[in-house]
């Protein structure tokens, strides 16, 4: 009989992940829950108006729901019957106490394992879902599997790591098609087996989902601290192009051109090679704060600095983007009207979770800039992220038109592939001269901008 599955926490990585999981495994039942009532009616909702946007999601989600894949707020019941239980609840960083501004606040974590092992029957897999400091399974274990029963005949419970490597905007292609699957598990017969069964639920009903190939397999510590370290060295990539962008705006140097050539080489490799307004999302931040918080608490001073400055350059790029177009604004840009065109974190998602935007938006404020902020996914984020800014002058305009109309700028902030569509010649007629686009991203014609009579700046080059 195949077992049952469970996920606590129907987030950005619980809702996706299921739903695939549940429809490469028809012959397994699959329930998501969450305290979050109204996200668990999102994810139930007739129309299918999802929580979260990603492409294709809505497609998997009509497939599965209803028949193997469960959306509840019913815990404690779903944990019962499961017999296999992902752990994907969200792990921000720490703000206060020690390790504030950088370790991992686990409170939500614990919460979750104690709760199971209050309510569990029989033995069961816990699998960390979500990112977390090395060494968290140990911690993980040790409530657990704690003999407040004496020792004897209480359920057991093993612990795996399997972290998610998805990007948003992607998360269902990279989850049907993923680089590899990482499993770390304990070296016992109880740890073999249950790593056992979770390779066969990521090689999917008949062998048809992940190649065998493909599924990683190591030892506990390695698989936490091999997803801190792969995303520490993605964001390493984007500060590091980032660093050299503002050496070719001083040189006459063009980053595209740069990184096409770094990029050309396969020991370097073209990927996250993208001069822009810097990293966002919810987890390089963080998880590269949480390895600076792991490096200090073993005494590793200088690989912590060296971490460190992967997030201090990238919080320099969004100044430097306020820098220059004060620069260019003709040194005040106080009562100027200012488009932000994008403020979700990158191109398709609707997430705005540490969002460049976000911190140039304010900055602007700080100036006194009235600001228009469009963007096709994330405006209800954008309103919530910003509802703290209460004096400044903000409007949101699905309307990108609209949202240009009579300003003095448009700064791109997002990739969004409509972006270089539109009609440039009539948003540069329905703004005050001299009319500025700041292309963050690099994703527009500037040459044709310029023949229209826009002033244009880019991110490295001139
Ligand atoms: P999220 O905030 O979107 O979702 C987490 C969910 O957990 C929330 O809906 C919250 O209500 C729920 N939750 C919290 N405590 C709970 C509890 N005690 N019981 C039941 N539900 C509870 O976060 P996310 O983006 O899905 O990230 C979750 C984890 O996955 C993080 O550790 C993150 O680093 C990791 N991760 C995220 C991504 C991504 O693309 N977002 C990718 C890889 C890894
Ligand atoms: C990232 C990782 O790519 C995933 O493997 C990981 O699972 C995930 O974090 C996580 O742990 O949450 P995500 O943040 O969704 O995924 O998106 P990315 O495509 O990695 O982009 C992150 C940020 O870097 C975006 O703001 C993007 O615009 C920026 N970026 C990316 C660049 O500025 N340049 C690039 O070349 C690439």
């Amino acid at each position: 009989m195949n077992r049952n599955i469970v996920c606590i926490g129907a987030g950005y990585i619980g809702g996706p992940t299921m739903a695939v999981i549940a429809k490469m495994n028809p012959d397994r039942k699959v329930t998501v829950v969450d305290i979050n009532k109204t996200r668990i009616a999102a994810w139930n909702s007739k129309t299918f108006a999802l929580p979260i946007y990603e492409p294709g999601l809505v497609e998997v989600v009509k497939e599965v729901r209803g028949k193997n894949l469960f959306f509840s707020t019913e815990i404690d019941k779903a944990v019962r019957e499961a017999d296999i239980i992902f752990v994907g609840v969200n792990t921000p960083t720490k703000m206060f106490g020690k390790g504030a501004g950088r370790a991992s606040d686990l409170q939500y974590w614990e919460a979750t394992a104690r709760n199971i092992k209050k309510i569990a029957k029989g033995d069961k897999i816990i699998i960390e879902k979500s990112t977390l400091p090395v060494r968290t399974a140990a911690a993980m274990d040790a409530i657990l599997n704690s003999p407040d029963d004496g020792g004897k005949g209480g359920p057991r419970f093993t612990v795996l790591s399997n972290p998610e490597f998805l990007a948003e905007g992607t998360a269902i292609r990279d989850l049907m098609e993923p680089d590899r699957v990482l499993i770390g598990g304990p070296e016992t017969p109880d740890g073999r087996d249950a790593v056992r069964e979770l390779v066969s639920i990521y090689q999917g009903k008949d062998l048809k989902w992940v190649p065998s190939y493909k599924i990683l397999t190591t030892n506990v510590w390695s698989a936490e601290l091999t997803k801190l370290a792969a995303n520490a060295m993605l964001a390493q990539r984007v500060s590091s192009v980032n660093a050299l962008a503002g050496l070719c705006e001083a040189t006459g140097a063009d980053i595209d051109e740069v990184a096409r050539v770094m990029g050309a080489d396969r020991r370097i490799g073209s990927k996250f090679l993208k001069a822009g307004p810097g990293f966002g999302g919810s987890c390089f931040k963080k998880d590269v704060l949480n390895l600076v918080y792991l490096c200090e608490s073993f005494g590793l001073h200088t690989a912590a600095d060296y971490w460190m400055g992967v997030i201090k350059m990238n919080d320099h790029q969004q100044e430097r983007i306020v820098s220059r177009l004060f620069k260019e604004m003709f040194n005040t840009l106080a009562n100027k009207k200012i488009a932000i065109f994008g403020f979700a974190f990158k191109a398709d998602t609707g997430d705005t979770r540490e969002t460049p935007a976000g911190t140039v938006v304010r900055l602007l404020a700080d100036e006194h800039v009235r600001i228009a902020i469009t963007d096709p996914k994330a405006l209800p984020n954008a309103k919530l992220d910003l509802v703290d800014l209460k004096g400044a002058e903000i409007v949101y305009e699905a309307d990108a038109y609209k949202a240009a109309k009579e300003a003095d700028a448009i700064v791109v902030m997002t990739d969004w592939a409509e972006y270089p569509k539109l009609d440039w010649a009539k948003l540069y007629k329905s703004m005050r001269k001299p009319a500025l686009v700041y292309d963050t991203r690099n994703c527009l014609d500037t040459a044709a901008l310029r023949k229209l009579g826009f002033k244009t700046l880019n991110i490295g080059k001139r």
